[in-house]
């Protein structure tokens, strides 16, 4: 039998030490070290008495593993179609979504609005270990969704959610918000640190594995952005999966970041009402919906997520600086890369940036990670400095490379397009290989430039 022992684990990042230590030795957080009594081989699991009546599931589920390469896995969609585009058409059976974010962002209206859609063609549990039943149902109620299919319970002991998902008839789905709440009895650690967490998630995908039933794992996100009780989870399941936004904007953002069975490049767009959250289709209109085109130190970025067009307003400011270093300030985007397309701009387009303060914001909330952006931060930065408007009928984007040159980007038509349908009359875009548009992108003039120089030249 294994050694019962004593050891100590940062609740930052999950490694384990033999002593304990005021910082962690492999994240450098101070204060982390929890000490946790296990013993050194793995948790003991629940399940080694229940059934071994599923083996066809269980060769379903190699199957799905194989799947990849040919035919697609069996799917479980919600019918929210932000909400499927970001798991790939659905849920997978047997497999396990761990959704992340800010306590307080919507992780559990948004949980439970997609139960209950789906409870309308599978057997669906909401499992709550932070909020009793009747809250969940005042909650259900409020959203509209009082007379919906879905059961509810209120739970935090494991054994006792593994006992009903391993019977014969397993539901399809199943959520647990949150795995923080769970808990283990064979483990002395309190709920929510790492040990419990790491041991609690591994019997339920165990069992919604040999059962075939789709696992919804809320996590909350600690302030350093890591789902807490840790990474290690992030490993466990199939798909981890983001759920973001800007508190005091109403737009929350669904984002995949790992995804076994589907892309993780796409992005589900919500809005957050006082009855709930709302599908946003077209989300380009909703971050366009404020833009005055008139002022000066604002572009429209025609970007793409996954396969989906997105325009949105890149906003800057420049002001003199009133401190002896400059301030660079970013919201929404990379701040390395502000820094870069700053210093093009001076070293390859002779813009004078030093003595000025540089705010950037993409506005409406979103965090844009493309490339393609540099060009419409350039318009905008340069649109600042010169107190000039960039035409407000114009849509940008484009690479800029190190020597100031502008680089060609993928899915030109797609976000010409975009641009065509939202009524813009003219795109600046990379010179090279773009062909005539066809259908709506025609209408758009495209100027094609090469270099910097030839955007600080149009206005
Ligand atoms: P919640 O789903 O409880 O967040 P999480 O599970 O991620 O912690 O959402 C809480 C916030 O959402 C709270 O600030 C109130 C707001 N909210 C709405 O704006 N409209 C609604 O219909 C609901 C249910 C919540
Ligand atoms: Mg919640």
């Amino acid at each position: 039998m294994a050694k019962a022992t004593s050891h100590w684990v940062c609740q930052n990042c999950g490694s384990s030490f033999s002593k304990w230590a005021g910082q962690c030795t492999a994240c450098s957080e101070w204060n982390t070290l929890v000490e946790e009594a296990t013993v050194s081989a793995a948790p003991k699991g629940l399940g080694s008495t229940t059934s071994r009546s599923g083996n066809t599931r269980a060769g379903r589920i190699d199957f799905v593993d194989l799947a990849g390469t040919s035919d697609a896995p069996p799917r479980r969609a919600t019918g929210m179609a932000e909400f499927d585009r970001v798991t790939g058409g659905g849920l997978v059976e047997g497999a396990a979504v761990l959704i992340g974010g800010d306590p307080g962002i919507g992780k559990s209206t948004l949980l439970l609005q997609a139960v209950c859609k789906l409870a309308d063609k599978y057997d669906a549990v909401y499992v709550s270990g932070e909020e009793s039943v009747d809250q969940v149902r005042l909650r259900a109620a409020r959203l509209g969704l009082a007379t919906a299919k879905v059961k509810l319970a209120s739970a935090t002991s494991v054994r006792d959610v593994v006992a009903a998902i391993d019977r014969a008839d397993a539901p399809d789905v199943i959520v647990i918000d949150s795995i923080q709440t769970m808990w283990l009895d064979t483990l002395d650690s309190a709920p929510g640190t790492v040990a419990q967490v790491r041991a609690s998630a591994q019997e339920l995908i165990r069992a919604a594995k040999r059962r075939g039933t789709s696992l919804l794992l809320v996590g909350h996100v600690t302030k350093e952005g890591v789902i807490a009780g840790p990474r290690v989870l992030e490993h466990m399941v199939d798909a981890v999966i983001y759920f973001e936004g800007e508190r005091g904007h109403p737009f929350r953002i669904l984002r995949g970041v790992k995804n076994r069975f589907g892309p993780t490049d796409e992005i589900g767009v919500f809005d957050m009402t006082d009855r709930g959250l709302i599908e946003v289709p077209n989300p380009s209109e909703l971050f366009l919906a404020e833009r005055r085109g008139d002022v000066s130190g604002t572009a429209v970025f025609a970007g793409v997520e996954g396969t989906r067009p997105l325009l949105v307003e890149i906003q800057a400011l420049v002001a003199p600086t009133s401190y002896g270093t400059p301030r660079r300030a970013v919201v929404g985007w990379d701040g390395g890369r502000l820094s870069m397309v700053l210093a093009v701009l001076e070293a390859r387009g002779g813009l004078q940036f030093g003595g000025h303060d540089v705010y950037l914001n993409v506005a409406g909330g979103l965090r844009v990670s493309e490339p393609a952006a540099d060009l419409a931060v350039a318009a905008a930065l340069a649109s600042a400095l010169a107190q000039d408007p960039v035409p407000a009928d114009a849509v940008l984007f484009g690479e800029i490379g190190l020597v100031g040159e502008v680089r060609q980007v993928g899915q030109t038509e797609l976000r010409l397009k975009e641009a065509a349908k939202l009524g813009f009359g003219r795109a600046i875009l990379p010179a090279g290989r773009s062909r005539r548009g066809s259908g709506a992108a025609e209408t758009l003039a495209r100027t094609e430039i090469g270099h910097v120089r030839d955007l600080l030249a149009l206005f």
